[in-house]
C-alpha cells in the first residue's frame, strides 16, 4: 500500500503542535504494517535546511504567483515531497502566522498550491511514488481531496483526518477562482461552500472518502451541534465514513531510560530517581525546593481549548493545598501575563516560562508528580500519554482523547492510571486537586496509579495498524 500523507507541519522538522507529532511518528510506525507512507509539506525555510538528497522532480515557472518546484528527499527516516516555492514559503518564524501574531494574509493560496501539488501527485506526476491513497491533515490539506474530485477521472483514495475542528480554514468565496476550483464548488453546500464563504476543512470532509479523527470519544463529540463548530450535521450525515483513531507517541523520542534531555535517567524499577528530576525541576522554575510538595507541571498552548484559564482560577487551592505548579506554554497574551503574575505573586510555589522549549518539556515529564490537562475539548491529546510513560500522573478533563486514554481512580474493574473530572468548570478541577492531593501523600496508593501508567501502551504500533487497515479497506470498496 502506498499512501502520500499530506501535513503542513511534521517533527521534527516544523512543529507548533501535536499534528507536527503525529505527522512525524505514523510513517514509521506503518512501515511495520507494510504501508509505504511519503509525506508532503511546504518548504519552509526549516525544511529546505534540513532536506537531505534532493532531487527536484518538477519545475514551474509560474506556481500560484511565482517560480516553485517538487522535490523529493528525507530526513531522519522520513520520506518527504517538499513544494518549494518561495514566495510562499521563504517566511521566517511560525508556519502560520506573522511574527505579530496575525494569520499571514494568503493562507488561502498557501495551503491551496499545497493540496494542488497533493492532487497531482495523487493522478501519477511522480512515475516512481503513485499513491494508493492520499492522506489529508486538517484544513491545510483539506483542499486535496476536492481537487481530486473535480478534476475527475481515476483517482486514488481519499482520507481526511481531523486532528482541531476549531481551525476551518474559512475564505472568502472569491479565492475558489483563484485557486484553480470551479467556481460553482465554492456555491455548493456539498462542495466548498461554508456559510456563504468557503472552508477548506469543509471541502475536505465533504469530498474525501474516508473521515478520521483522533479519538473515538471526539468522533462522537464533533457530530453534535457543539462540539462540531459548525460541521456537526455534515458530520452526521458522513458518520458511516467516519471513524477515531487514537493517536500514540514516539516511544524512542519520549524513553525515561535513555533520554538525554532530563537530568537522570529512569525507568519502571527505579521510579525514585525521579525526585532528582523533580529537584532539578523545581530548581528551573524557581520553586522551593521540597520532595513532600506535590508538583503539578502542564506543557500546552494557551489557548482557550486548553482551558488554562480554569486552572488560574485553581492556584488558591493549589496554594492552600500545599502544591506546587510548573508551567511551560506559549500562545494567547493575556494568559501569557496571567500567569507570569501568578508566578510573581507567589515565589517558590508558581513557576511559569512563557515560550517552547523542547528540552524542558522532557524534564517537565519526568520531575512532576502530576502533569495537568484541563481542556475544553481535546481531539486526543499526546502530553497526558507522555506523562503516563514517564510516570507523572495525568489530572485531565472528560472529553475527547483525554477520556480515551486515561482510566479514573474511581473506575472499578480497571487499573486505574490518573483522575479525570467533569464538567470541565474550575470547582470540578479544584475538587479533583484536592483529590489528588490526598492520593500523592497516600504513597501505596500513588505508586500504584503510576505503575500502571508505565505498563499502559501508548506507543503507535496497534494504533497504525488500525490506519493500515483503514487503507486497505479503503482500497478494496473502491475496487468493488
Ligand atoms: P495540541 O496539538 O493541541 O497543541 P497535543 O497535546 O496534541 O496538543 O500536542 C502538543 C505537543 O506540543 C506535545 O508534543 C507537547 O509536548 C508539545 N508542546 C506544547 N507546548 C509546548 C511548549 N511550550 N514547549 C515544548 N513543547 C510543547
Ligand atoms: C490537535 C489537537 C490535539 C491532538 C493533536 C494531534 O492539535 O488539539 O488534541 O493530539 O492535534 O492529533
Amino acid at each position: 500500500v502506498r499512501v502520500l500523507a499530506v501535513a503542513s507541519e511534521v517533527y521534527p522538522i516544523v512543529k507548533t503542535g501535536g499534528l507536527a507529532d503525529v505527522a512525524g511518528a505514523l510513517p514509521l510506525a506503518l512501515k511495520a504494517h507494510g504501508v509505504e507512507m511519503r509525506t508532503l509539506m511546504p518548504g519552509y525555510p526549516d525544511v529546505m535546511r534540513r532536506l537531505s538528497g534532493a532531487d527536484e522532480i518538477q519545475r514551474w515557472s509560474d506556481y500560484f504567483g511565482g517560480p516553485g518546484r517538487l522535490l523529493a528527499g528525507s530526513h531522519d527516516g522520513l520520506d518527504l515531497f517538499v513544494l518549494d516555492v518561495p514566495h510562499l514559503y521563504a517566511r521566517p518564524g511560525n508556519p502560520y502566522v506573522t511574527a505579530e501574531g496575525v494569520d499571514w494574509p494568503d493562507n488561502g493560496v498557501r495551503f491551496a498550491a499545497l493540496a494542488r501539488v497533493a492532487a497531482d501527485i495523487g493522478r501519477g506526476l511522480v512515475a516512481s511514488f503513485v499513491p494508493d491513497v492520499v492522506h489529508a491533515h486538517d484544513w491545510q490539506a483539506g483542499l486535496a481531496p476536492a481537487y481530486l474530485h473535480y478534476d475527475g477521472g481515476p483517482r486514488p483514495g481519499t482520507v481526511m483526518t481531523i486532528h482541531n475542528m476549531a481551525y476551518q480554514g474559512k475564505f472568502d468565496r472569491a479565492l475558489a477562482g483563484a485557486i484553480g476550483l470551479p467556481h460553482d464548488a465554492s456555491f455548493d453546500v456539498h462542495g466548498l461552500e461554508y456559510f456563504g464563504g468557503i472552508s477548506f476543512l469543509k471541502a475536505g470532509l465533504q469530498l474525501a472518502d474516508r473521515i478520521t479523527t483522533v479519538s473515538p470519544t471526539y468522533a462522537h463529540e464533533i457530530q453534535s451541534d457543539e462540539g462540531g463548530m459548525g460541521l456537526g450535521g455534515l458530520l452526521r450525515e458522513r458518520a458511516s465514513v467516519l471513524s477515531g483513531i487514537l493517536n500514540g507517541i514516539d516511544i524512542a523520542v519520549w524513553n525515561p531510560q535513555t533520554d538525554t534531555h532530563i537530568a537522570y535517567r529512569f525507568g519502571a524499577q527505579d521510579l525514585t530517581f525521579r525526585a532528582a528530576n523533580k529537584a532539578v525541576l523545581q530548581q528551573q522554575f524557581n520553586l522551593d525546593s521540597s520532595d513532600e510538595a506535590p508538583l503539578l507541571g502542564v506543557i500546552s498552548r494557551l489557548s482557550w481549548q486548553k482551558g488554562l484559564d480554569l486552572l488560574l482560577e485553581a492556584i488558591p487551592t493549589i496554594l492552600d493545598q500545599g502544591m506546587q505548579l510548573a508551567l511551560l506554554g506559549s500562545g494567547d497574551r493575556d494568559l501569557q501575563e496571567r500567569y507570569q503574575a501568578a508566578a510573581r505573586a507567589n515565589p517558590g510555589r508558581i513557576g511559569v516560562m512563557i515560550g517552547y522549549d523542547e528540552i524542558l518539556a522532557h524534564l517537565i515529564q519526568a520531575g512532576s508528580d502530576a502533569l495537568l490537562v484541563p481542556s475544553r475539548f481535546e481531539p486526543c491529546g499526546l502530553t497526558q500519554l507522555c506523562a503516563l510513560r514517564y510516570g507523572a500522573v495525568p489530572i485531565v478533563s472528560r472529553v475527547g482523547g483525554l477520556e480515551d486514554t486515561i482510566i479514573d481512580i474511581g473506575e472499578t474493574g480497571r487499573d486505574a492510571t490518573g483522575f479525570k473530572f467533569g464538567p470541565v468548570t474550575a470547582g470540578a478541577l479544584t475538587g479533583t486537586l484536592r483529590k489528588a492531593n490526598a492520593a500523592f501523600h497516600d504513597k501505596a496508593t500513588w505508586r500504584r496509579l503510576q505503575l500502571s501508567g508505565l505498563a499502559t501502551d501508548v506507543s503507535w504500533r496497534n494504533r497504525a495498524g488500525e490506519y493500515a487497515a483503514l487503507y486497505r479497506g479503503l482500497m478494496a470498496s473502491r475496487r468493488a
